[in-house]
């Protein structure tokens, strides 16, 4: 089996892939859960080993056929439990101490699984920092997370978290990122980087819409793969950028798993900025 080839690190040191599989849009509906299930424990057998969830995916949908996929996984052997590195997320408007946990229970027992490694706000609501940060608090002294994080924050939330007791310890941010929304790489990312906290990267191929990107065809002719490979590959250049594509076709699981070792050149840098421009002010947050 193929190990994951990069990996990167949270805050506090912890190893984790470089390349996971997202999982919005799965688990919505009934018709379309076995292939759904097929495609993750394809991926796993590929060498996935990070997979993305929350429980806003389906209203639980995703959490439960992500369950029943690993459960599948386990007992044919594919993979073990403590190889994986599973990210789910809690709804802003759960996110009071006592919600944060009851929402975390909620998804454990969707997910069939015995912990999350990774649980994140999903985005900022009304609730305090505190009281989320609580329940996470609460959540890891049962030891039933391994770390938490953030999803969607902006420098100004990242900013008021760390001046919380214990918002240096938020593991990571996951935010949208790819050639088509690069607004974070004004103040965010250089942000984080400076505090050694990781960035996610999602929906790194715009939704699919990059594969699609005529200015992304000569570099791809070039190395012999496809758009959406340029444009996973330019996510992951970056030593401390996470990316987590969603796919569920075969062909797509592949290739992604394979933009990991496409080196871009800097004459492909070059190129590619010259149609999707480095900001050069401050954006407001993108998100989708
Ligand atoms: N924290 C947040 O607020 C937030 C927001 C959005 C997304 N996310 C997470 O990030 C993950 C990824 O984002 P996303 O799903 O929005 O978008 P994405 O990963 O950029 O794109 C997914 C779409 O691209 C297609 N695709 C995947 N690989 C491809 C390839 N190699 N060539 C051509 N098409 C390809 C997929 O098709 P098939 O599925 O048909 O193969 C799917 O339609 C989500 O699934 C979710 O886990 C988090």
């Amino acid at each position: 089996m193929t190990p994951p080839l990069l990996m990167r690190h949270l805050t506090d040191g912890t190893a984790i892939p470089a390349l996971g599989l997202g999982t919005w849009r799965m688990g919505e509906r009934a018709d379309t859960q076995a292939a759904e299930i097929l495609a993750v424990r394809e991926a796993l057998r590929l060498g996935y080993r990070l997979i993305d969830t929350a429980e806003m995916y389906g209203e639980g949908g995703a959490e439960t056929m992500l369950g029943m996929a690993l459960r599948q996984a386990f007992a044919a052997g594919e993979v073990q439990r403590e190889q994986l590195t599973v990210v789910s997320k809690v709804y802003p408007h759960h996110a009071s101490t006592q919600g944060v946990v009851q929402a975390y229970e909620r998804s454990l027992r969707r997910l069939g699984l015995d912990s999350i490694d990774l649980y994140l706000l999903h985005w900022r609501g009304d609730e305090p920092l505190a009281h989320t940060l609580e329940g996470f608090a609460r959540l890891q002294a049962r030891g039933l997370i391994r770390h938490w994080g953030v999803s969607n924050f902006d420098v100004s939330d990242m900013v008021e978290l760390l001046a919380l007791p214990a918002g240096p310890h938020c593991a990571a941010n996951q935010v949208y990122y790819s050639l088509g929304a690069r607004g974070i790489e004004f103040d965010l990312l250089p942000w984080q980087r400076q505090r050694g906290i990781p960035t996610m990267a999602y929906s790194p191929i715009d939704q699919g819409a990059l594969n699609d990107h005529p200015a992304l065809y000569a570099v791809a002719a070039r190395h012999g793969v496809s758009a959406a490979q340029v444009a996973l590959a330019w996510v992951l250049r970056q030593p401390d950028v996470i990316a987590i594509p969603k796919a569920v076709h075969s062909a797509h699981l592949r290739d992604n798993f394979a933009a990991q070792t496409l080196q871009l050149t800097p004459a492909d840098l070059q190129q590619l900025d010259s149609v999707f421009a480095p900001p050069r002010g401050k954006q407001p947050l993108a998100m989708i």
